[in-house]
Protein backbone atom coordinates (compact mmCIF):
# COMPACT_ATOMS: atom_id res chain seq x y z
CA UNK A 1 0.00 0.00 0.00
CA UNK A 2 1.84 3.30 -1.09
CA UNK A 3 0.71 6.09 1.79
CA UNK A 4 0.54 9.74 1.37
CA UNK A 5 -0.48 11.26 4.48
CA UNK A 6 -1.21 14.68 2.91
CA UNK A 7 -3.39 13.97 0.54
CA UNK A 8 -6.97 14.15 1.49
CA UNK A 9 -8.02 10.98 -0.98
CA UNK A 10 -6.67 7.68 -2.09
CA UNK A 11 -7.99 5.05 -5.19
CA UNK A 12 -9.01 1.63 -3.71
CA UNK A 13 -9.16 -1.10 -5.57
CA UNK A 14 -9.25 -5.40 -6.01
CA UNK A 15 -6.31 -7.26 -6.67
CA UNK A 16 -7.66 -8.05 -10.21
CA UNK A 17 -7.86 -4.96 -11.25
CA UNK A 18 -4.55 -3.82 -9.90
CA UNK A 19 -2.96 -2.74 -13.17
CA UNK A 20 -5.97 -0.41 -13.90
CA UNK A 21 -5.81 0.81 -10.60
CA UNK A 22 -1.89 2.09 -11.00
CA UNK A 23 -2.38 3.52 -14.02
CA UNK A 24 -5.71 5.74 -12.88
CA UNK A 25 -3.80 5.98 -10.12
CA UNK A 26 -0.66 7.37 -11.82
CA UNK A 27 -2.79 10.00 -14.35
CA UNK A 28 -4.87 11.09 -11.14
CA UNK A 29 -1.72 11.33 -8.91
CA UNK A 30 -4.07 9.39 -6.10
CA UNK A 31 -2.21 6.92 -3.33
CA UNK A 32 -3.58 3.24 -4.98
CA UNK A 33 -4.52 1.14 -1.78
CA UNK A 34 -5.23 -2.39 -2.12
CA UNK A 35 -8.79 -3.95 -0.68
CA UNK A 36 -7.93 -7.71 0.73
CA UNK A 37 -10.53 -10.09 -0.19
CA UNK A 38 -10.93 -13.47 1.12
CA UNK A 39 -13.55 -15.91 0.38
CA UNK A 40 -15.13 -18.58 2.99
CA UNK A 41 -15.60 -22.16 1.87
CA UNK A 42 -19.58 -21.57 1.43
CA UNK A 43 -18.92 -18.73 -1.14
CA UNK A 44 -19.25 -15.22 1.16
CA UNK A 45 -16.58 -12.92 0.63
CA UNK A 46 -14.73 -10.82 3.64
CA UNK A 47 -13.20 -7.80 2.41
CA UNK A 48 -10.47 -5.75 4.51
CA UNK A 49 -9.90 -2.30 3.27
CA UNK A 50 -6.29 -0.76 4.02
CA UNK A 51 -6.40 2.17 6.52
CA UNK A 52 -3.91 4.55 7.58
CA UNK A 53 -2.26 4.02 10.92
CA UNK A 54 -5.02 5.50 12.92
CA UNK A 55 -6.95 2.73 11.04
CA UNK A 56 -8.88 5.20 9.17
CA UNK A 57 -9.32 6.06 5.31
CA UNK A 58 -8.92 10.01 3.86
CA UNK A 59 -12.47 12.03 3.95
CA UNK A 60 -12.83 11.24 0.03
CA UNK A 61 -12.04 7.84 -1.64
CA UNK A 62 -12.76 6.51 -5.30
CA UNK A 63 -13.56 3.08 -5.66
CA UNK A 64 -12.30 1.21 -9.12
CA UNK A 65 -14.42 -1.75 -10.27
CA UNK A 66 -15.29 -2.18 -13.91
CA UNK A 67 -18.66 -3.56 -13.94
CA UNK A 68 -18.16 -6.79 -16.19
CA UNK A 69 -18.92 -10.25 -15.01
CA UNK A 70 -21.36 -8.18 -12.12
CA UNK A 71 -23.40 -10.08 -10.03
CA UNK A 72 -20.52 -10.54 -7.44
CA UNK A 73 -19.02 -7.61 -7.60
CA UNK A 74 -22.05 -5.95 -6.77
CA UNK A 75 -22.13 -7.43 -3.38
CA UNK A 76 -18.12 -6.41 -3.11
CA UNK A 77 -19.17 -2.86 -3.78
CA UNK A 78 -21.97 -2.88 -0.98
CA UNK A 79 -19.37 -4.11 1.50
CA UNK A 80 -16.76 -1.61 0.39
CA UNK A 81 -19.06 1.49 0.48
CA UNK A 82 -20.76 0.70 3.60
CA UNK A 83 -17.36 0.17 5.38
CA UNK A 84 -15.37 3.40 3.45
CA UNK A 85 -17.96 5.66 4.85
CA UNK A 86 -17.94 3.67 8.42
CA UNK A 87 -13.63 4.25 8.08
CA UNK A 88 -14.22 7.93 7.68
CA UNK A 89 -14.78 8.42 4.40
CA UNK A 90 -17.32 11.15 3.77
CA UNK A 91 -17.45 11.68 -0.13
CA UNK A 92 -17.48 8.32 -2.52
CA UNK A 93 -16.48 7.85 -6.44
CA UNK A 94 -17.38 4.59 -7.95
CA UNK A 95 -15.09 4.34 -10.98
CA UNK A 96 -16.82 1.75 -13.25
CA UNK A 97 -15.23 2.31 -16.70
CA UNK A 98 -17.69 -0.53 -17.64
CA UNK A 99 -21.42 -0.45 -15.70
CA UNK A 100 -23.50 -3.11 -16.05
CA UNK A 101 -27.20 -4.11 -15.97
CA UNK A 102 -27.99 -0.58 -18.03
CA UNK A 103 -29.60 -2.30 -21.77
CA UNK A 104 -32.44 -3.65 -19.38
CA UNK A 105 -34.06 -0.19 -19.11
CA UNK A 106 -38.07 -1.10 -19.52
CA UNK A 107 -40.46 -3.99 -18.68
CA UNK A 108 -40.66 -5.82 -22.15
CA UNK A 109 -42.84 -8.36 -20.90
CA UNK A 110 -44.98 -7.50 -18.02
CA UNK A 111 -43.59 -8.23 -14.47
CA UNK A 112 -39.28 -7.99 -16.28
CA UNK A 113 -37.17 -6.08 -13.98
CA UNK A 114 -36.05 -2.74 -15.05
CA UNK A 115 -32.33 -3.31 -14.12
CA UNK A 116 -31.23 -0.07 -15.09
CA UNK A 117 -33.25 1.78 -12.43
CA UNK A 118 -32.56 -1.17 -9.96
CA UNK A 119 -29.31 -1.07 -10.51
CA UNK A 120 -29.07 2.71 -10.93
CA UNK A 121 -30.64 2.73 -7.44
CA UNK A 122 -28.18 1.08 -5.36
CA UNK A 123 -25.47 2.91 -6.80
CA UNK A 124 -27.05 5.70 -5.78
CA UNK A 125 -27.41 4.83 -2.50
CA UNK A 126 -24.16 3.85 -2.21
CA UNK A 127 -21.53 6.96 -3.65
CA UNK A 128 -21.92 10.34 -4.35
CA UNK A 129 -20.25 10.42 -7.56
CA UNK A 130 -20.10 8.10 -10.27
CA UNK A 131 -17.50 7.85 -13.33
CA UNK A 132 -18.47 5.39 -16.21
CA UNK A 133 -17.65 4.99 -20.20
CA UNK A 134 -20.44 4.45 -22.41
CA UNK A 135 -23.15 3.49 -20.81
CA UNK A 136 -25.83 1.88 -22.43
CA UNK A 137 -28.52 4.55 -22.17
CA UNK A 138 -30.75 4.02 -25.22
CA UNK A 139 -34.19 5.70 -23.82
CA UNK A 140 -33.02 7.92 -21.49
CA UNK A 141 -30.28 11.23 -22.11
CA UNK A 142 -28.13 11.64 -18.95
CA UNK A 143 -26.45 8.98 -16.33
CA UNK A 144 -27.75 11.00 -13.82
CA UNK A 145 -31.23 9.99 -14.81
CA UNK A 146 -30.32 6.54 -14.44
CA UNK A 147 -27.28 6.96 -11.45
CA UNK A 148 -29.42 9.85 -9.33
CA UNK A 149 -26.21 11.35 -7.13
CA UNK A 150 -24.41 14.98 -7.49
CA UNK A 151 -21.69 13.84 -10.23
CA UNK A 152 -22.97 11.64 -12.58
CA UNK A 153 -20.52 11.81 -15.68
CA UNK A 154 -20.17 9.96 -18.65
CA UNK A 155 -17.30 9.53 -20.79
CA UNK A 156 -16.92 8.10 -23.95
CA UNK A 157 -14.33 5.89 -26.12
CA UNK A 158 -15.66 6.87 -28.95
CA UNK A 159 -12.86 10.11 -30.07
CA UNK A 160 -10.14 7.94 -28.72
CA UNK A 161 -10.91 5.05 -30.68
CA UNK A 162 -11.56 7.51 -33.41
CA UNK A 163 -7.71 8.63 -33.05
CA UNK A 164 -6.69 5.06 -33.00
CA UNK A 165 -8.63 4.21 -36.35
CA UNK A 166 -7.22 7.34 -38.22
CA UNK A 167 -3.47 5.85 -37.43
CA UNK A 168 -4.13 2.29 -38.25
CA UNK A 169 -6.99 2.67 -41.01
CA UNK A 170 -6.71 6.71 -42.20
CA UNK A 171 -9.18 6.61 -44.56
CA UNK A 172 -11.78 4.88 -43.56
CA UNK A 173 -15.11 4.28 -43.99
CA UNK A 174 -16.77 3.81 -40.38
CA UNK A 175 -20.26 1.29 -39.83
CA UNK A 176 -22.27 1.46 -36.88
CA UNK A 177 -23.67 -2.23 -36.66
CA UNK A 178 -26.92 -0.68 -35.34
CA UNK A 179 -29.47 2.11 -34.75
CA UNK A 180 -27.80 2.71 -31.23
CA UNK A 181 -24.39 3.10 -32.48
CA UNK A 182 -25.55 6.07 -34.25
CA UNK A 183 -24.20 8.68 -31.74
CA UNK A 184 -21.15 6.82 -31.53
CA UNK A 185 -20.19 7.00 -34.93
CA UNK A 186 -21.22 10.70 -35.63
CA UNK A 187 -18.57 11.51 -32.72
CA UNK A 188 -15.80 9.21 -34.08
CA UNK A 189 -16.27 10.47 -37.71
CA UNK A 190 -16.74 14.43 -36.92
CA UNK A 191 -13.19 14.09 -34.96
CA UNK A 192 -11.42 12.74 -38.27
CA UNK A 193 -14.05 13.57 -41.31
CA UNK A 194 -14.43 9.59 -42.11
CA UNK A 195 -17.58 8.80 -44.78
CA UNK A 196 -19.86 7.01 -42.04
CA UNK A 197 -22.82 4.61 -41.98
CA UNK A 198 -25.36 3.31 -39.28
CA UNK A 199 -27.08 -0.29 -40.28
CA UNK A 200 -30.52 -1.54 -39.03
CA UNK A 201 -30.98 -4.34 -36.58
CA UNK A 202 -33.54 -6.49 -35.17
CA UNK A 203 -32.76 -8.52 -32.28
CA UNK A 204 -34.48 -11.76 -32.20
CA UNK A 205 -32.79 -13.65 -29.14
CA UNK A 206 -29.48 -13.65 -27.25
CA UNK A 207 -27.90 -14.67 -30.11
CA UNK A 208 -29.91 -13.90 -33.20
CA UNK A 209 -30.06 -10.75 -35.03
CA UNK A 210 -30.86 -9.70 -38.14
CA UNK A 211 -29.26 -6.44 -39.91
CA UNK A 212 -29.75 -4.75 -42.80
CA UNK A 213 -26.78 -2.30 -44.53
CA UNK A 214 -27.67 1.47 -45.10
CA UNK A 215 -27.03 2.44 -48.49
CA UNK A 216 -23.69 2.84 -48.69
CA UNK A 217 -20.32 2.01 -51.25
CA UNK A 218 -18.51 -0.13 -49.63
CA UNK A 219 -16.70 -1.46 -52.41
CA UNK A 220 -12.68 -1.61 -51.71
CA UNK A 221 -13.22 0.35 -48.31
CA UNK A 222 -11.22 -0.50 -45.76
CA UNK A 223 -14.22 -0.90 -43.22
CA UNK A 224 -14.49 -0.06 -39.24
CA UNK A 225 -17.32 -1.42 -37.62
CA UNK A 226 -17.67 0.87 -34.55
CA UNK A 227 -19.98 0.17 -31.41
CA UNK A 228 -20.21 0.22 -27.89
CA UNK A 229 -20.05 -2.84 -26.73
CA UNK A 230 -19.34 -6.45 -28.17
CA UNK A 231 -21.19 -9.49 -25.97
CA UNK A 232 -21.72 -12.27 -27.75
CA UNK A 233 -20.06 -10.43 -31.73
CA UNK A 234 -23.44 -11.60 -33.39
CA UNK A 235 -24.28 -8.31 -34.11
CA UNK A 236 -20.59 -7.34 -35.41
CA UNK A 237 -19.84 -10.34 -37.07
CA UNK A 238 -23.01 -10.22 -39.53
CA UNK A 239 -22.00 -6.82 -40.08
CA UNK A 240 -19.01 -7.88 -40.77
CA UNK A 241 -20.39 -10.80 -43.00
CA UNK A 242 -23.19 -7.96 -45.28
CA UNK A 243 -20.01 -5.70 -45.57
CA UNK A 244 -17.59 -8.26 -47.20
CA UNK A 245 -20.60 -9.47 -49.49
CA UNK A 246 -20.54 -5.32 -50.70
CA UNK A 247 -17.27 -5.78 -51.25
CA UNK A 248 -15.06 -4.39 -48.64
CA UNK A 249 -11.67 -4.28 -49.08
CA UNK A 250 -10.95 -5.27 -44.86
CA UNK A 251 -13.17 -5.01 -42.00
CA UNK A 252 -12.12 -4.48 -38.58
CA UNK A 253 -13.91 -4.09 -35.34
CA UNK A 254 -13.22 -1.38 -32.76
CA UNK A 255 -15.58 -1.45 -29.64
CA UNK A 256 -14.95 0.93 -25.82
CA UNK A 257 -16.35 -2.24 -24.28
CA UNK A 258 -14.66 -5.92 -24.64
CA UNK A 259 -16.79 -8.05 -23.23
CA UNK A 260 -16.42 -10.84 -25.89
CA UNK A 261 -18.61 -13.58 -23.85
CA UNK A 262 -18.18 -16.84 -24.62
CA UNK A 263 -16.99 -17.85 -28.61
CA UNK A 264 -17.73 -14.24 -29.75
CA UNK A 265 -13.78 -13.56 -31.11
CA UNK A 266 -14.05 -16.71 -33.18
CA UNK A 267 -17.42 -15.56 -34.48
CA UNK A 268 -16.25 -12.48 -35.18
CA UNK A 269 -12.83 -14.37 -36.80
CA UNK A 270 -15.15 -16.34 -39.22
CA UNK A 271 -16.73 -13.47 -40.17
CA UNK A 272 -13.55 -12.13 -41.62
CA UNK A 273 -12.93 -9.30 -39.27
CA UNK A 274 -9.28 -8.60 -38.70
CA UNK A 275 -7.67 -6.30 -36.35
CA UNK A 276 -10.17 -6.06 -33.35
CA UNK A 277 -9.58 -3.13 -31.31
CA UNK A 278 -11.30 -1.76 -27.68
CA UNK A 279 -10.16 0.12 -24.66
CA UNK A 280 -8.82 -0.93 -21.80
CA UNK A 281 -12.67 -0.17 -19.93
CA UNK A 282 -12.50 -4.05 -19.43
CA UNK A 283 -9.24 -5.71 -19.44
CA UNK A 284 -8.76 -7.61 -22.92
CA UNK A 285 -6.03 -8.55 -24.84
CA UNK A 286 -7.59 -6.00 -27.62
CA UNK A 287 -7.07 -3.33 -25.65
CA UNK A 288 -5.38 -0.63 -27.61
CA UNK A 289 -6.78 2.19 -26.05
CA UNK A 290 -6.26 3.38 -22.59
CA UNK A 291 -8.79 5.46 -20.94
CA UNK A 292 -6.69 6.44 -17.58
CA UNK A 293 -6.08 9.67 -18.80
CA UNK A 294 -9.91 11.04 -19.23
CA UNK A 295 -10.87 8.67 -16.07
CA UNK A 296 -8.60 10.82 -14.07
CA UNK A 297 -9.84 14.24 -15.79
CA UNK A 298 -13.07 13.17 -14.50
CA UNK A 299 -12.19 12.21 -10.76
CA UNK A 300 -10.69 15.91 -11.03
CA UNK A 301 -14.63 17.09 -11.91
CA UNK A 302 -15.79 15.22 -8.71
CA UNK A 303 -13.20 17.27 -7.14
CA UNK A 304 -11.05 14.35 -5.95
CA UNK A 305 -7.58 15.36 -6.07
CA UNK A 306 -4.43 15.51 -3.89
C1 LIG B 1 -26.68 -3.06 -28.31
O1 LIG B 1 -27.37 -2.37 -29.02
C2 LIG B 1 -25.21 -2.84 -28.21
O2 LIG B 1 -24.83 -1.60 -28.72
C3 LIG B 1 -24.46 -3.93 -28.95
O3 LIG B 1 -24.69 -3.81 -30.33
C4 LIG B 1 -24.88 -5.28 -28.48
O4 LIG B 1 -24.89 -5.35 -27.08
C5 LIG B 1 -23.99 -6.33 -29.05
O5 LIG B 1 -24.41 -7.57 -28.58
P1 LIG B 1 -23.85 -8.89 -29.23
O6 LIG B 1 -22.36 -8.77 -29.32
O7 LIG B 1 -24.28 -9.98 -28.26
O8 LIG B 1 -24.50 -9.06 -30.56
Amino acid sequence: MTTSPACPACLLYFDDEAAPAQRLAQAATLPAWAIDRHRFPDGELKLRLPVDAAGRLPPRAVLLRSLHQPNEKLIELLLAARTARALGAEHLTLVAPYLAYMRQDMAFQPGEAVSQQVVGGFLAGLFDAVVTVDPHLHRIDTLAQAIAVPHALALSGAEPLADLIAQRRPGALLVGPDGESAQWIAQAAARHGFDHAVCTKVRHGDRDVAIELPPLDAQGRAVVLLDDMASTGRTLALAARLLWQAGAASVDVAVTHALFAGDALQALREAGVGEVWSTDCIPHPSNAVPMAGPLARALRQCGVSC
